[in-house]
């Protein structure tokens, strides 16, 4: 039975205030944090609604109708969202992920999609811009979103087999429209496309091979992603992670694998190609195979707290700078020292037997801080 728990979230000017004296800039412009990782990458919750109640991220006993959303009011603006965007890519971010809740949620987001493709690296580049849905309306989408400039797409879908997909989204929703989705997607001109799964055993670890089966040799590259506990509503217990050696092994087994080198160094998918030729797959071990050491993410809350890690308890409060006349150096300066103090790594210091940090403290939830 899951506790039932109004979950985290930092209410208006709770969050820390970050310092935005100017900081010691290292030569290369870029900033490191205190265990010397180089913010590159940042992830940016858009809504903290969802249309799923997946079971290990907005289970429905928490997030029922009393859960308090965020008001229109309290969402960062895309005005904002851009404006941020621009000051991280001066500081070597280049790469942006939209994340929710279910970021196609958000109404207009073409609009903001559109606004964050015309954002340049200082050296003209532009940004890596890509989000991760549930697909379940993605057949409507698609095409816009391809329009205002998205450059890549992840769907999540958790098995192939309706019952147990839908045990797993907790609303009845069917595997068809997301591989629906899915199609719309390849047909609107998206080539670089992902699918994440999450692997809960004894819950959908059965679906692992014909997962790998359905979308071997179909240009999809598929993520296994070992269950997390993240939030502090999910219920999480090791005994219902399946190690991704295990995943690799089961797989290997019918279609042979060979590892693959990483595209990039803190890539967070370890790769593994089919000996056939026919693709490749991933799989995400932030349980049994920790990359904090190389973890170059920051993470904007759909209220425009920054947090250093998914499984942080408490945000920096760009909102209320970013709406209090600040200049965007003096925004960009919070940022260094923002990320400069930055110590954490959670995945390498978790308790093995509780979802609980060990310093007790609850975590937000991944629906608001974004996945
Ligand atoms: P690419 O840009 O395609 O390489 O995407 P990515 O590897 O960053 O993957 P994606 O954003 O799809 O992340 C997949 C999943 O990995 C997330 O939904 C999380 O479950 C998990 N994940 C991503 N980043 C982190 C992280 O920093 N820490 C932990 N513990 N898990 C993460
Ligand atoms: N464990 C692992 N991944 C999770 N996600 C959400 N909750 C969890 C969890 N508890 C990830 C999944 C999903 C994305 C939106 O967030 O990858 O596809
Ligand atoms: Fe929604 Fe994605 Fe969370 Fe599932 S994992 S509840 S689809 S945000
Ligand atoms: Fe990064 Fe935190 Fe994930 Fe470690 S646990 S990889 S520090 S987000």
């Amino acid at each position: 039975m899951l506790e039932k728990v109004i979950p985290i979230r930092i209410d208006e000017g709770k969050g820390l205030t970050p310092s935005i004296s100017a900081p010691l800039i290292e030569p290369h412009g870029h900033t490191q944090d205190a265990r010397g990782r180089t913010l590159r990458d940042l992830r940016i919750s858009v809504t903290d609604r969802c249309n799923f109640r997946c079971t290990y991220c907005m289970p429905k006993e928490v997030f029922d109708q009393n859960y308090p959303y965020l008001s229109h009011k309290e969402l960062l603006s895309f005005e904002e969202i851009t404006r941020l965007t621009s000051i991280f890519s001066t500081l070597g971010v280049e790469k942006i992920r939209l994340t929710g809740g279910e970021p196609l949620l958000r109404k207009n987001l073409e609009i903001l999609i559109e606004m964050l493709s015309r954002v340049r690296t200082p050296e003209g580049k532009p940004l890596d811009l890509t989000l991760t849905t549930n697909g379940s309306i993605l057949r409507k989408k698609a095409a816009a979103l391809k329009a205002a400039g998205l450059q890549r797409l992840t769907v999540s879908l958790d098995g192939l087999n309706d019952t147990i997909f839908k045990k797993m989204n907790d609303v009845d929703f069917p595997v068809a429209d997301v591989l629906d989705g899915i199609k719309a997607a390849q047909e609107a001109g998206f080539e670089n496309i992902k699918v994440n799964m999450v692997v809960k055993k004894g819950t959908n670890d059965q679906e692992i091979v014909p997962m790998a089966q359905h979308f071997k040799a179909s240009g999809v590259i598929l993520r296994f992603i070992e269950f997390m506990d993240v939030g502090s509503s999910n219920g999480w217990n090791m005994a219902e992670v399946l190690p991704s050696q295990e995943v690799i092994a089961r797989i290997n087994e019918v279609f042979p694998l060979e590892s693959a080198q990483a595209n990039y160094s803190g890539e967070v998918a370890q790769r593994w190609r089919y000996a056939d030729g026919s693709g490749e797959i991933g799989v995400i071990s932030s349980v049994t195979q920790t990359f904090c050491h190389e973890c170059t993410r920051a993470r904007i809350s759909t209220d425009g707290q920054m947090y250093l890690c998914l499984f942080a308890n408490e945000g920096f409060d760009f909102k209320t700078l970013l709406r209090s006349g600040k200049s965007d150096l003096e925004i960009a300066n919070a940022v260094m020292n923002t990320w400069a103090l930055r110590d954490d790594h959670y995945s390498e210091i978790r308790g093995s037997h509780t979802a609980k940090p060990s310093t007790g403290n609850r975590k937000v939830e991944m629906s608001y801080i974004g996945g």
